[in-house]
């Protein structure tokens, strides 16, 4: 948050400080790319159950002139990069050309392909307004079982390639595993897959599931009153009034997120945090509960029936792709434990590639691997060789 935001100037002239965010909490993804000087293009994706979904493609690094009759070179490297919870495309541009992993992908002759799962600004559906709660009623199942076998098929057509490299963060991750249960086909269309901070074993947050869903009922109290999901005014209003982001120290709110996310001071980013929290997306209480469910039994498991219902495991053992996961030292939320223990289930099925820290900071949250204040230096730069690495191990035919 800008300096002159301070409290004397809110309390004098009624300033409020979200007035004064920079432009890029406002922007949209395709002109914020495009500011940034890259070339960007719209792709409209319908699911098979009438999603509209909003891919954003960076089809070449800025210093690389673009031919337009060929948009994308043949043999040329293919991702998608896929969002988590409350995230949209914008959570893999907005730190800018020399952090984002969007633009060093993109530097790096990858053509990037980043997905709006349902839900987000970028989305809609043919049928339904976002008024409607139908529209709201899907989690990360649904994320895998329609959005990301859509967009990858379309990617798949444009691009003429063969199989596209998979990244994910977060929710992005959950929908990786639960596509590839649900439709195993799926893994000859994915050379390998990066997770990070993967999101499928969460017994580290099983007494907040168990407070919220169980205790409180939140969620179908809220349905009761019409509400479908934490709201992006909702997250604002608290900010405009509780939250005094540029105080870190003190903030209430910054407090809170740090005890879910874990705490790192030294890479939270006093300038993006707050643009973040202007852009984040509606959070459905599906999915929250899908997620409080997976917390609550400790399985992999379908939301079938609801938060009560029954226990039916998603079976990853149709995964048959190589997949790297990456977690940080001090993500209070996708905890390494519970990485780990994603591990072991994969490396019994023979498809672990390797489980590794983010990077050499023990603080590293789970919010790092998208705005840390060096997250160029820390985390995307190696990530893009690692990525290389994989590509070549697994594209060489
Ligand atoms: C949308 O509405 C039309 C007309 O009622 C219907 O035929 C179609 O199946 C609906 N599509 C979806 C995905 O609900
Ligand atoms: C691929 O693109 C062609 C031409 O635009 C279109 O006719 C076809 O339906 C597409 N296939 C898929 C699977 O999207
Ligand atoms: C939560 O609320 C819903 C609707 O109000 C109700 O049907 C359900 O039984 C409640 N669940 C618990 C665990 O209290
Ligand atoms: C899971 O999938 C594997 C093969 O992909 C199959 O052999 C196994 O029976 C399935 N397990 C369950 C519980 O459905």
């Amino acid at each position: 948050m800008d300096s002159l935001c301070s409290m004397w100037l809110v309390l004098l002239f009624g300033v409020y400080c979200e007035a004064q965010l920079r432009k890029e909490a406002y922007m949209t993804v395709p002109n914020l790319i495009k500011a940034a000087g890259y070339p960007v293009e719209k792709h409209r994706v319908y699911t098979r159950d009438g999603y509209i979904l909003q891919m954003h493609r960076i089809p070449a690094g800025r210093r690389i002139v673009r031919r337009i009759d060929e948009p994308s070179a043949k043999g040329k490297k293919v991702i998608i990069i896929v969002h988590g919870l409350g995230g949209s495309s914008g959570d893999f541009v907005i730190m800018g050309p020399e952090k984002s992993l969007s633009y060093i992908l993109a530097d790096a002759g990858y053509d990037v392909w980043l997905a709006n799962l349902r839900g987000t600004d970028y989305s809609s559906h043919v049928n339904l307004t976002k008024n409607e709660q139908k529209f709201w009623e899907f989690s990360f199942h649904e994320h895998g079982k329609y959005d990301l076998p859509a967009m990858i098929d379309h990617v798949l057509n444009v691009t003429g390639q063969e199989k596209i490299i998979y990244l994910g963060h977060s929710m992005g991750t959950t929908s990786f595993f639960t596509m590839m249960s649900t439709k195993p086909e799926y893994n000859d269309k994915v050379s390998f897959c990066v997770a990070m901070g993967a999101a499928v074993y969460l017994e580290n947050v099983k007494p907040v599931a168990k407070l919220a869903l169980v205790n409180l009922n939140i969620t179908n109290m809220m349905r009761e009153r019409g509400v479908w999901g934490i709201h992006p005014s909702m997250v604002q209003g608290a900010v405009k009034n509780l939250c005094t982001l540029n105080q870190p120290e003190v903030d209430l709110c910054t407090n809170f997120i740090f005890s879910i996310i874990g705490e790192d001071r030294e890479q939270h980013d006093l300038d993006i945090f707050p643009i973040y929290l202007h852009r984040i997306q509606m959070q459905p209480f599906r999915s929250l509960e899908h997620f409080g469910k997976i917390a609550l039994t400790g399985v992999f498991t379908t939301f079938t029936g609801g938060v009560n219902g029954p226990v039916k495991p998603y079976n990853l053992t149709n995964v048959r792709v190589p997949v790297t996961l990456v977690y940080g030292e001090n993500d209070q939320l996708t905890e390494k434990s519970q990485i780990l223990k994603l591990a072991e289930e994969l490396r019994s099925i023979g498809v672990l590639e390797e489980v590794r820290p983010a990077c050499s900071w023990p603080k590293f949250n789970h919010f790092d691997f998208l705005f840390a204040k060096d997250v160029g230096k820390l985390l995307n730069k190696p990530l893009v060789k690692l990525i290389d690495k994989l590509y070549n191990k697994y594209n060489t035919a």
